[in-house]
């Protein structure tokens, strides 16, 4: 049995990571990987506890990957935490805490980037081009030094999820990927690590998202199918909001994300907005019968 609190593990160097795996390995126990870029909050730890679930092992991931953010975005503000993160991922029960440096992802002389196709062009894609070329490239990297049994990701992001799900299935990856749901706050505000940049009355307006998303359900659940009309309830709202500014509202397929007229099967409704110097994104699923 796993005892609940055996000493958290912390590397820098993926040779370090793989002799503190080695060992494991040796015993057969299986591995959960967590990748983060730290500002923990209870998104991470509820993928934390999921994968604690799933596997005898979890090694979580602390990179500011400086590959998926463009020239004008937050690279250099990001929130950087780490003291706080290391204590609440040790409480959490991450057994191996991987920091890697940017020269241990990105070694001398790289040339090399894992490009998804089509499922990369819309929502997040459209508004911030390279931004998931940044992201496949640094999880394929860590998915080749960690090589874990399972993957976890959160439904909070659904395109990053659908598009690391076909990275993987497509470069024969041999890894479960798993989908964590959205863990939100009181008032329904997706956690996000970027939620720290609101002034207080940006985070109060900051709600307009999910409640956008919850005027888009309840259109849903009272049967309607056009995908603009969905789109127009959401619309309602975020414009309720002032200093929520809209980037994108749409209704798409779950699995190809592309975009519907017709509301049909599984599907997505996503938003994407700027609430003061913070650009939040948040979505709803949603099975039509
Ligand atoms: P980051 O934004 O730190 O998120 C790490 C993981 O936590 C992602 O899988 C994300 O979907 C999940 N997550 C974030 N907020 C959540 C919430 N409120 N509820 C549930 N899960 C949530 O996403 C990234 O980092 C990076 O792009 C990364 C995959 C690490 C590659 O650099």
């Amino acid at each position: 049995m796993r005892s609940p609190r055996r000493a958290m593990h912390r590397v820098r160097t993926v040779r370090a990571l793989r002799a503190a795996l080695a060992p494991w390995r040796a015993r057969g126990e299986s591995v959960a990987l967590v990748p983060t870029m730290g500002a923990i909050h209870d998104g991470h730890l509820s993928l934390v506890r999921r994968a604690r679930a799933s596997a005898d092992r979890v090694v979580a991931t602390i990179f500011v990957n400086p590959l998926q953010f463009g020239p004008t975005e937050d690279f250099a503000r990001y929130p950087r935490p780490v003291r706080r993160d290391r204590a609440l991922f040790a409480a959490a029960g991450v057994d191996l805490l991987w920091e890697p440096t940017i020269a241990e992802i990105y070694p001398p002389g790289d040339r090399t980037r894992v490009r998804v196709s089509t499922l990369t062009d819309t929502l997040e894609g459209r508004v911030r081009p390279g931004h998931f070329e940044g992201v496949t490239t640094v999880v394929m990297r860590l998915l080749h030094a960690v090589q874990p049994d399972v993957l976890w990701l959160g439904q909070k992001d659904a395109q990053q999820a659908a598009v690391l799900e076909r990275m993987c299935a497509d470069l024969l990856v041999p890894v479960r990927v798993r989908r964590a749901p959205t863990v939100r706050d009181r008032d329904g505000l997706a956690l996000s690590s970027r939620n720290a940049y609101l002034g207080a009355a940006e985070r109060a307006q900051a709600v307009a998202l999910w409640r956008g998303l919850q005027a888009a359900r309840a259109r849903l659940a009272a049967g309607e199918r056009s995908a603009a009309r969905v789109v127009a309830a959401v619309r309602g709202v975020l414009r309720q909001h002032p200093l929520v500014r809209e980037d994108y509202v749409a209704v798409v397929d779950a699995a190809t994300l592309e975009p519907l007229r017709t509301v049909r099967g599984r599907v997505l409704v996503a938003v994407a907005a700027r609430v003061g110097s913070a650009r939040l994104i948040d979505n709803l699923q949603w099975s039509a019968r």
